[in-house]
C-alpha cells in the first residue's frame, strides 16, 4: 500500500478499500450540509437523514482503518440556523466511544446574525476506538513569554526555583479551546478552497495524536492541509477527495516551495 498519496474517489468507497487499523489518526473535516450554501459539494444531500446516513458510513469506515488506541477528529460547524452536527455528535457518540469535544476558536466572528451573537467558533468532534489511546500532551504545550515566567517566579511557594523554572518554560498544557486565527482571503496560507483549515490548527491535531512515522489518514483532504501538517510533521499519510480541481491544489501546495520552506 502506497502511504503520503493523494487518491481521487468518494471517501466512503475509498475507505472500503483500505485495510484495518492502520492509521493512528484521522482528521476528518467532511461537508458539514448546507452551510457553505453556495458549494454543491456541502449541498448534496435532500434531507437531514441522507446526510446522517451517509455519515454513519464514512464514521464506520474510518473507524474500521483506526487503530486500537487512535483518535478520530471530526470538524462541524454550525450555519446561520442550521445544527445538524448537533444531531451528527449525539449519534456518532452513541455508535462509537466519545473522547473529547474540542473548541476550535477562530479568533474572529464569521457572520453577520442580527439577532444574536456573532458565531466565532467550529466544533471538532473526538472518537476513540479503544479504552487506551496515544495522546502526547507535550508537543502540544503553549509556551509562556519570558515576562509571566518572571512573575510566577515570584511566586514564594515553590521552594526549589530551578525545578519551578523548567516547569514553566515548559509552557503550560493546551486546553480544549483552541484559538487558532482562521484563514484570511488575504492570507499567505490561503490556495483557493472555501473551507481550507489553517495549517497550525490541524498540526496541533497531528502532533498530540501521532509520533513521527504514524499514518494520519484524511477522508476529505480539500486543499491538502491534513498532508501539509503530516509532511512537516514528518507523519505518513493518505488524503482521499473527490473533486479533481481540490486535487490540483493540494498537489501544488505539496511541491511548493514555500510548503517545503514550513515543512523543515
Ligand atoms: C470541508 S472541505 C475540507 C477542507 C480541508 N480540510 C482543507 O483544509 O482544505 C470538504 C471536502 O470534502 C470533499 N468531498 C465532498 N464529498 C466527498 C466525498 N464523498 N468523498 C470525498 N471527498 C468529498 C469536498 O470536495 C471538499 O473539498
Amino acid at each position: 500500500m502506497n502511504v503520503s498519496q493523494i487518491i481521487e474517489g468518494d471517501a466512503v468507497e475509498e475507505l472500503e478499500k483500505l485495510p484495518g487499523s492502520i492509521a493512528q489518526s484521522i482528521i476528518a473535516d467532511p461537508p458539514y450540509f448546507n452551510v457553505l450554501e453556495d458549494e454543491s459539494w456541502d449541498t448534496q444531500w435532500k434531507t437531514t437523514d441522507d446526510y446522517l446516513t451517509w455519515c454513519d458510513r464514512w464514521v464506520a469506515q474510518s473507524m474500521r482503518v483506526l487503530r486500537d488506541d487512535g483518535l478520530a477528529f471530526i470538524f462541524g460547524q454550525l450555519g446561520k440556523r442550521e445544527h445538524t452536527f448537533l444531531h451528527l455528535m449525539s449519534r456518532l457518540s452513541q455508535q462509537h466511544q466519545f473522547h473529547d469535544l474540542i473548541i476550535w476558536d477562530r479568533a474572529v466572528g464569521y457572520d453577520e446574525r442580527r439577532d444574536s451573537f456573532t458565531p466565532q467558533y467550529e466544533m471538532v468532534l473526538v472518537l476513540r476506538k479503544g479504552d487506551k489511546v496515544k495522546f502526547n500532551k507535550d508537543a502540544v504545550r503553549i509556551p509562556y513569554d519570558a515576562k509571566t515566567i518572571e512573575l510566577y517566579l515570584k511566586d514564594k511557594r515553590y521552594k526549589d526555583v530551578d525545578a519551578r523554572r523548567a516547569h514553566l518554560e515548559a509552557g503550560k498544557y493546551a486546553t480544549n479551546i483552541i484559538r487558532v486565527p482562521s484563514l484570511k482571503g488575504i492570507s499567505r496560507e490561503k490556495c483557493g478552497h472555501p473551507s481550507q483549515k489553517p495549517l497550525d490548527l490541524i498540526e496541533k491535531l497531528v502532533a498530540c495524536s501521532t509520533d513521527e512515522g504514524d499514518l494520519v489518514i484524511d477522508p476529505f483532504l480539500g486543499s491538502g492541509t491534513t498532508a501539509a501538517a503530516a509532511k512537516r510533521l514528518r507523519r505518513k499519510w493518505i488524503g482521499i477527495e473527490k473533486d479533481s480541481n481540490y486535487i490540483q491544489i493540494a498537489r501544488n501546495r505539496l511541491d511548493s516551495s514555500e510548503e517545503l520552506e514550513l515543512a523543515l
